[in-house]
């Protein structure tokens, strides 16, 4: 068991967990070895279960029986499989054990249960799902795409784009579905630009100056040139709640306060806990903050510890005249051991040197859930 714990904090998606969640999950792994050659998981199949590498590597494979094209290649610490279970999809590669290897598995039931009680898990798990669809979306664009020119897959982090020339529009649709695209697929010809919409490879719209959906897809078919630009949009995440899929609990949502002269801070704050499914306020003085705290009541405030009109002492003091809310205050500095003994004596209230968003959404579980 302690074992076992010890690897998994070598996972970078579970590095910031403590003993008592690690203890959690490893009760809920189950271990697993694939011999060389072995097809672990296959691209179209559904998704039962995600898997941890532990030793050994694996290839993550898209492309026919026989033409598989090695997207990347993944080692110990690294997982896969987490993409089937956050989006429902079918599986997006064949996963195919490189040499022996030895793996944690964890099924569906289990690990929803895990990303309802840890979201920041999802969270640091949502930014290696798009990245790693982008990636495959490139792959499968150049496989494709073939050798032509015009279809290619940039490294600037948007999609394949090329010319119709060289991929026709129907070509393209199909690419486009058969890939579970979220996002757009723009074409140009002349002066005239039209958007196809995609969700989850379905097509959802067709918008070509004010032309009905029917008239604006005839009317791009027959472009004998132009280019196009596909565009991943980022994955939304089922959240923990959504992929447990039990409702007898009540689904409260949290309410934040975010409190900090920097506008950048607020912003990326404000992000990841409103993609967690928190109502979020923000203020930038202890002034605006107040008039917040007076109406809205949030569950917890995340505040910095020097704001434009007092410090964070002043404001967790007029704070608690009015509401016993819990703070959690963020700081780069060394902080005067004077700032920690007040916090200290006020009570209810941490200190974090972190700005590492996933580590303070852990701070914030802990205190509220
Ligand atoms: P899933 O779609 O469930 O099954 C295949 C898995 O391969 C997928 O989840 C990811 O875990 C992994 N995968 C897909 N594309 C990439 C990529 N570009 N880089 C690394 N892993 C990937």
């Amino acid at each position: 068991m302690i074992q076992i714990g010890k690897i998994l904090k070598k996972v970078p998606i579970f590095k910031m967990l403590g003993k008592e969640s690690i203890d959690f999950i490893v009760e809920r792994l189950k271990f697993k070895t694939f011999e060389e050659g072995e097809n672990i998981c296959k691209i179209g199949d559904p998704g039962e279960e995600m898997f941890i590498i532990i030793s050994g590597a694996t290839d993550i494979c898209i492309g026919e029986e026989g033409q598989q094209q090695v997207v990347a290649t993944l080692k110990s610490g690294d997982y896969f499989g987490e993409m089937a279970l956050l989006t429902g999809e079918p599986r997006s590669a064949t996963v195919i054990a490189k040499e022996t290897t030895e793996t944690f598995l964890l099924y569906k039931n289990d690990f929803d249960v895990i990303l309802e009680k840890y979201p920041s898990i999802s969270l640091s798990m949502g930014k290696i799902v798009s990245q790693r669809l982008r990636e495959t979306l490139k792959k499968a664009a150049s496989v494709t795409g073939g050798k032509k020119e015009g279809f290619e897959a940039k490294s600037d982090g948007s999609g394949p784009s090329g010319t119709l020339k060289d991929m026709a529009l129907v070509d393209l649709i199909s690419f486009c579905e058969a890939n579970s695209l979220t996002g757009e697929m723009n074409l140009r010809s002349g002066d005239k630009e039209g958007v196809f919409t995609f969700e989850r490879g379905q097509l959802l719209s067709v918008k070509l100056d004010d032309l009905g959906e029917d008239e604006a897809l005839d009317t791009m078919l027959s472009w004998n040139d132009g280019t196009f630009e596909i565009h991943v949009r980022p994955l939304t995440l089922k959240t923990g709640s959504e992929s447990a899929g039990d409702d007898d609990e009540e689904d409260v949502t949290k309410k934040l306060l975010i409190v900090n002269n920097s506008r950048v801070v607020r912003r990326v704050i404000e992000r990841a806990f409103k993609g967690l499914g928190y109502e979020v306020s923000t203020a930038s003085n202890i002034a605006t903050a107040l008039d917040v705290i007076s109406t809205l009541s949030p569950d917890l405030i995340i505040s910095d510890i020097k704001l434009a009109d007092g410090s964070g002492v002043e404001f967790i003091r007029q704070t608690r005249d009015q509401q016993a809310i819990p703070f959690i205050f963020l700081t780069d500095n060394a902080v005067k051991p004077e700032f920690e003994q007040q916090l200290r004596e006020i009570g209810d209230a941490e200190l974090t040197k972190t700005h590492e968003v996933s580590e303070i959404v852990k701070l914030v579980e802990n205190k509220l859930l």
